[in-house]
């Protein structure tokens, strides 16, 4: 029998925090979105999905007002029985993790509970190292809101959202991790939350303790991370020796231990999440020192695969005072998220070389960012704009508009086409270099 629906605070209104109050909300839980930015709640109020992710703007629409309501208070926190910690925890400069807005979050959280006498539940869907855990949530917590597993219960429950599909990792998870400490009114809780969501029967549920959960969803990116590393490396020898990496990614993928996911070699990869969780657990280790040498690796072939895209560029072309096209801004196609793209250091490459850098996105809040990152580039709303008498162009991101491009060659001054994503399809006057095949 379905567990009947429960009242549910959801702290923090990004891509993940809205996905999931939305999500909640449309099985039937009385949801409330708290959000510090009064912008964000107005728009959920209006019925309006505050970012865009595919399928979030008709589940906000249709519970809003509804199930779901948003506000700017913590006070709503006293009335629910579970609340979702969703707030961000960026990077700082060395790598490790900025969590001073999960602690200030943790700290409102904990003062409406203060007296609240009935046992409630705070659920960590943040991503933090176990000893920030402590000090950002559960000791702020514990010294407002009581003895946790008493008065209060914790439990890590990390999210494995992409961006562009968060609404379906979200409905149709491969995994759900509770970490608890074995707090069995936190794990039946949760559960409860679920029941309306997902078979349990059927989705894998691992239930560790918080630390375990916590480096779980650090292990799981760090591993993707490095999965596109290692293609990438070997990507790399391929290419040195005139051999199609893609083929030979086909040839491993088969193996049931490797997989084929995470096996596209090119420019390598971005975002909100691989950069900074790769950074984090370097800097986690070396803070209790450990040089960790492969995750090390992983990033530092990241880092180099810009430098090689420009390399065959170079090999063709000089672009001292030539406009070059930088096709796709954004990290990953399906979204106008521009952090860590690999498109901002081949722009700062191209700049540096004297080039005039003119990127495209079909995105307009990709190429809004970049408009804002770069003064000098110019930033520009077709394809064909972007390479009409260009010397080359860097296929950074893999819309797949850009599959469809032939006319647009020929307006280039030179046809040279570097595609770091193997989205191309060039015609044969095309002079034409794949990064790793
Ligand atoms: C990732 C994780 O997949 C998700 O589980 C986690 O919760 C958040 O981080 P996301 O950053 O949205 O999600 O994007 P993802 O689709 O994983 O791609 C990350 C980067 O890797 C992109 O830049 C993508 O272009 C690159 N990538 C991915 C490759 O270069 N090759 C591949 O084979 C796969």
């Amino acid at each position: 029998m379905t567990a009947p629906p429960r009242n549910v605070a959801v702290v923090g209104s990004g891509y993940v925090g809205t996905t999931i109050a939305a999500c909640l909300a449309d099985v039937g839980h009385e949801v409330t979105a708290i959000d510090i930015d009064e912008s964000i709640v107005e728009q959920i109020n209006a019925g309006e999905a505050p970012i865009h992710e595919p399928g979030l703007q008709e589940l906000i629409a249709s519970t809003a007002g509804d199930t779901l309501t948003a506000t700017t208070e913590h006070d709503a926190i006293r009335d629910a029985d579970v609340t979702f910690l969703t707030v961000q925890t960026p990077a700082r400069e060395d790598g490790s993790l900025d969590a001073s807005a999960l602690t200030a979050a943790t700290k409102d959280v904990g003062e409406a509970l203060a007296d609240v006498e009935d046992y409630q539940l705070v659920v960590v869907k943040s991503t933090v190292f176990p000893d920030v855990l402590e000090s950002a949530v559960v000791e702020p917590l514990e010294s407002r809101a009581g003895p946790i597993g008493e008065s209060v219960g914790v439990a890590v429950n990390p999210e494995f959202l992409r961006e562009g599909t968060a609404v379906n990792d979200f409905i149709d998870p491969d995994r759900i991790v509770i970490g608890a400490d074995s707090d069995t009114r936190a794990i039946e809780e949760l559960r409860a939350v679920y029941d309306r969501l997902y078979d349990l029967d059927s989705v894998p549920v691992l239930e560790t303790n918080r630390k375990e959960a916590s480096l779980i969803k650090y292990a799981s990116n760090t591993f993707l991370a490095a999965k596109v590393s290692l293609i990438n490396d070997i990507g790399n020898i391929c290419k040195e020796y005139g051999v199609d990496a893609y083929t030979v990614a086909e040839g491993i993928g088969l193996d049931d231990r490797i997989e084929a996911q995470f096996l596209r070699s090119g420019v390598g990869w971005g975002g909100s999440c691989f950069p900074k969780d790769t950074a984090a657990l370097v800097a986690g280790a070396k803070a209790a020192s450990y040089e960790p040498p492969m995750i090390e690796a992983t990033i530092e072939v990241n880092e180099r695969q810009p430098a090689r895209m420009l390399a065959l560029l170079d090999h063709h072309v000089d672009v001292t005072d030539q406009p070059v096209a930088v096709l796709g801004l954004a990290f990953k196609p399906g979204t106008d998220d521009t952090r860590h793209s690999r498109a901002i250091p081949i722009i700062e490459e191209l700049l540096d070389r004297g080039a005039t850098g003119r990127g495209y996105d079909p995105r307009p809040g990709a190429r809004t960012a970049m408009e804002e990152r770069f003064d000098s580039l110019e930033v520009v709303d077709s394809a064909q704009a972007a390479m009409t008498d260009a010397v080359g162009a860097c296929v950074v991101t893999d819309w797949p508009e850009f599959s469809e491009l032939d006319e647009e060659f020929d307006a280039m001054a030179e046809p040279v086409v570097i595609d770091g994503r193997r989205i191309i399809d060039p015609p044969e006057t095309v002079i034409y270099e794949g990064l790793t095949w």
